[in-house]
């Protein structure tokens, strides 16, 4: 069994107190290591590299700093196998989500390392004459990069490297339950050619390990992606001491099936997005609103789909659906099924752990369906983070639309339908940050701004251009070369 450390300054380092935290395999329940619980002596260390390499890293050239990333982007395409193979051991999805994860993480390398020799500002006219202003992005500082347990490598690059091309520098914080894709991940950061310090890693829980990062006065940029519980949390936090904060959290998503859609498509659709890493995404359909003159005819396609799909070890090319993260998740899972149940929707199939054979060692759910599901019952409205999905009836678009926004989240959307009228109507109406037209729920591209409304974000985008917003500060440059004082708004 190994023992892993933090990364900090350039050097491997244990925790000062020597407390550690376990790493389970949730398909087998196997020990991949132990790794350092760290609390405030470790945050002040990384945070303290952190301020020191950025005094160096916000003058290097940009295009320099995007060759970095061109370099990571080639080593993580040749480690590609590698770390999706420790990822899904490490928590659970199948391996060709875990490819798809890392691939995600190439896409941004090669895409921030392209911004290295763009970044770009711009320059307008001035209202005086023999004067020049050009508006240019600054880095911010110290960036806390708080991730999660669900994309370990994917999340991490969103935020990582918009903040590196623009000159910051980072603590990176991953979730207790996926510490080893982050910590390769940093590895292949300086196998490329980073500088000492401009990335650090700490790992620990919310408590003490985030807890103390998002206080330190030092920390300029908080970038969270988790619950909207837990971010709401950071945001108040963080609001004392004015940091930047930009959150990522929770969905409620909904496939809008019209009367004309397409059904066969409309059932791969919602199958692999409700279903896809076992339920587990920010992204993950939730709700399926279904015309009633098709619910039947979906209804008898999708239910034999989902009982076939096959549940195992993500590491088995045959597995469809992988374990729930951890055993809380698993319990909060099978709560809700319990909800759905006393709130007097229909399970229509799963509704139960799996424990047949080698499932028993891990945290298994069945994939699960309810009907008859109304739009205010809890099991619509709240994000259960599983394979638990609800199907609720719908009469006209109009009410689709009413229902699919209203939730507390606003993060994805998709509608199967073959009439552009509908298509229009959607694409004025639907308020998610991302709506999807004949194509499920998730599979969001990064060259593209990911977030979303209300309780999912604070306004903030990842990716794409809007992702450098979060990460850079605007500075103007005025310069007067007609050798006497003018006055803007004043002068003639
Ligand atoms: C998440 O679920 O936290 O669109 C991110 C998608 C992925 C990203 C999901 N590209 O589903």
């Amino acid at each position: 069994m190994t023992t892993f450390q933090n990364f900090i300054g350039g050097k491997w380092q244990s925790t000062q107190s020597g407390h550690t935290f376990p790493n389970y395999n949730p398909a087998t329940g196997e020990l991949l290591g132990e790794f350092p619980l760290s609390d405030h002596a470790d945050i002040d260390a990384a945070v303290v590299a952190a301020r020191a390499a950025f005094a160096r890293w916000r003058l290097v050239p940009a295009p320099k700093r995007g060759e970095i990333l061109y370099r990571v982007g080639e080593l993580m395409t040749r480690h590609k196998e590698e770390l999706a193979r420790t990822m899904t051991q490490e928590m659970g999805k199948v391996l060709k989500e875990t490819r798809g994860d890392v691939q995600e993480g190439i896409d941004m390398a090669y895409y921030m390392g392209g911004e290295g020799r763009r970044l770009f500002g711009y320059t307008v006219p001035v209202e005086l004459p023999n004067k020049t202003g050009m508006a240019m992005r600054d880095p911010v500082g110290i960036v806390a990069c708080i991730t999660p347990w669900n994309f370990p490598i994917a999340i991490p690059t969103w935020k990582m490297f918009p903040a590196l091309i623009a000159g910051n520098t980072i603590v990176l914080k991953p979730a207790e339950d996926t510490p080893l894709s982050a910590l390769r991940l940093v590895e292949l950061l300086y196998e490329a050619g980073l500088p000492e310090g401009v990335v650090n890693i700490v790992f620990g829980p919310g408590r003490p390990t985030g807890e103390v990062l998002i206080h330190h006065p030092e920390v300029n940029v908080i970038s969270f992606t988790g619950s909207t519980e837990t971010g709401r949390h950071v945001a108040v936090e963080a609001a004392k001491s004015l940091k930047r904060v930009s959150l990522e959290m929770g969905g409620k998503n909904a496939v809008m099936v019209m009367d004309d859609a397409d059904l066969d498509l409309a059932v791969e659709g919602i199958l692999w997005s409700a279903y896809g890493t076992t339920g587990q995404r920010c992204t993950a359909c939730s709700r399926v609103l279904v015309h009633r003159a098709v619910r039947e005819a979906l209804l008898e396609k999708l239910v034999p789909r989902i009982e076939a799909l096959r549940l195992g070890n993500g590491l088995d090319e045959q597995t469809d659906v992988g374990p729930i993260i951890n055993a809380k998740q698993l319990a909060k899972v099978h709560s809700y099924t319990e909800v759905g149940k006393a709130e007097g929707a229909t399970l229509v199939t799963g509704g139960a752990v799996a424990q047949d054979g080698p499932l028993a060692k891990g945290y298994f759910y069945r994939p699960t369906l309810f009907s008859n599901v109304q739009p205010s019952m809890r099991i619509a409205q709240e994000e259960i983070f599983g394979p638990t999905l609800s199907v609720i009836t719908i009469d006209s678009l109009d009410e689709a639309i009413a229902i699919n926004n209203g939730t507390k989240y606003g993060l994805s959307s998709a509608i199967y339908t073959q009439n552009i009228n509908n298509v229009q109507c959607a694409t004025r109406d639907v308020t998610t940050g991302i709506l999807y037209i004949n194509s499920g729920t998730t599979g969001a591209e990064i060259q593209f701004p990911f977030g979303g409304t209300r309780g999912t974000g604070n306004g903030h985008r990842e990716a794409g251009l809007a992702g450098l917003d979060v990460f850079t500060e605007w500075k103007v440059v005025y310069t007067d070369y007609s050798g006497k004082l003018q006055k803007a708004q004043i002068d003639e």
